[in-house]
Order: structure tokens, then C-alpha cells, then sequence
């Protein structure tokens, strides 16, 4: 189900937990799985509860809770951008619109090409560098004005 190379990346995140307590690896588990996947399908969720000795509706449950996963295929870029209300007070709704406006989808909508899904994301704990963005839950965008949109964009097409 998933590539030996992912199997040995959740079998390092398992040498960090008591060998009785496995499903304390079931966030990394699943991000590994993500990167894999590109999102989790409920057969890679199975997969991920099995291998940790878990009841599948736990793994659910934690895959449900946090935004970082993906429970749908996605674009090849997801961006998430924060609109709660310190990112909302210094730019992230006009920032929204703009993408918006370049990509032509609305939140949870995937781009024609394939290559954007836009996410509203919760606060990301940087509320001093608003507007802030995040692609594919690993790379934080700051200070992301119009200009610095385009470019990132632009960037992300290629
Ligand atoms: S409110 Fe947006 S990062 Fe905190």
C-alpha cells in the first residue's frame, strides 16, 4: 500500500515512541502517507491503522481534525491562506481576493490546469507577518502582498 521508502520513514518515527504506544506515530504516519499519496484515501488510512494496531474511526478521526490533510485528491500546489481576524485586520481578505482573482477558483476549488487548490486555513501561530500563506503545509509565505503573490505564483507554475 505504501512504498518501502515510506515504511521505513514511519518505522524511524516509531523508534521514537515505547513499543506499546504505536499510535502516538499516527500523525507522522499519516503525513508520510500524504507526501506519498498526495492526499489519504480511506484505503490509505486503513493502511496507516493497521500498521499502528489501531481502530480505523481513531485514524479518522485524527485525519479529520487537522487541516494539513488532505481527504480529497488536490491541485499540485495547495495553498492555504490564514483569515482569521489579526490576518484579516492587516490584508488577507484583499490578499484572498487577489489569488482568487489569478487563479479564478474560490476556496476548495482546484485550479483548471490541476496545479493550485486554495484552502482558508486557521491561524498559523505568525499572525505578525499577515498576510501568511502555506504550500503544501510545509513552506510559510509571509508579508504576502500582491507583488509577492504574483511571484510566488509564477514561481509555483513552473
Ligand atoms: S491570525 Fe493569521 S497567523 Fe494568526
Amino acid at each position: 500500500m505504501l512504498s518501502v521508502e515510506s515504511i521505513k520513514k514511519i518505522d524511524h518515527e516509531l523508534t521514537k515512541y515505547p513499543s506499546d504506544q504505536k499510535q502516538s506515530a499516527v500523525m507522522s504516519a499519516l503525513a508520510i502517507a500524504q507526501d506519498e499519496k498526495g492526499w489519504l484515501a480511506t484505503e490509505t488510512m486503513d493502511f496507516v491503522a493497521r500498521y499502528l494496531g489501531m481502530p480505523p474511526i481513531a485514524v479518522y478521526e485524527v485525519a479529520t481534525f487537522y487541516n494539513m490533510y488532505n481527504l480529497q485528491p488536490l491541485g499540485k500546489c495547495k495553498i492555504t491562506i490564514c483569515t482569521n481576524l489579526p490576518c484579516a485586520l492587516s490584508g488577507a481578505n484583499e490578499a484572498v481576493a487577489h489569488i482568487q482573482k489569478k487563479l479564478g477558483i474560490g476556496f476548495n476549488e482546484t485550479s483548471a490546469d490541476g496545479k493550485f487548490t486554495l484552502k482558508e486555513g486557521e491561524c498559523m501561530g505568525a499572525c505578525g507577518d499577515a498576510p501568511v500563506l502555506l504550500v503544501n503545509n510545509k513552506r510559510m509565505c509571509s508579508f504576502m502582498s500582491d507583488d509577492m503573490i504574483d511571484q510566488l505564483l509564477e514561481e509555483l507554475s513552473k
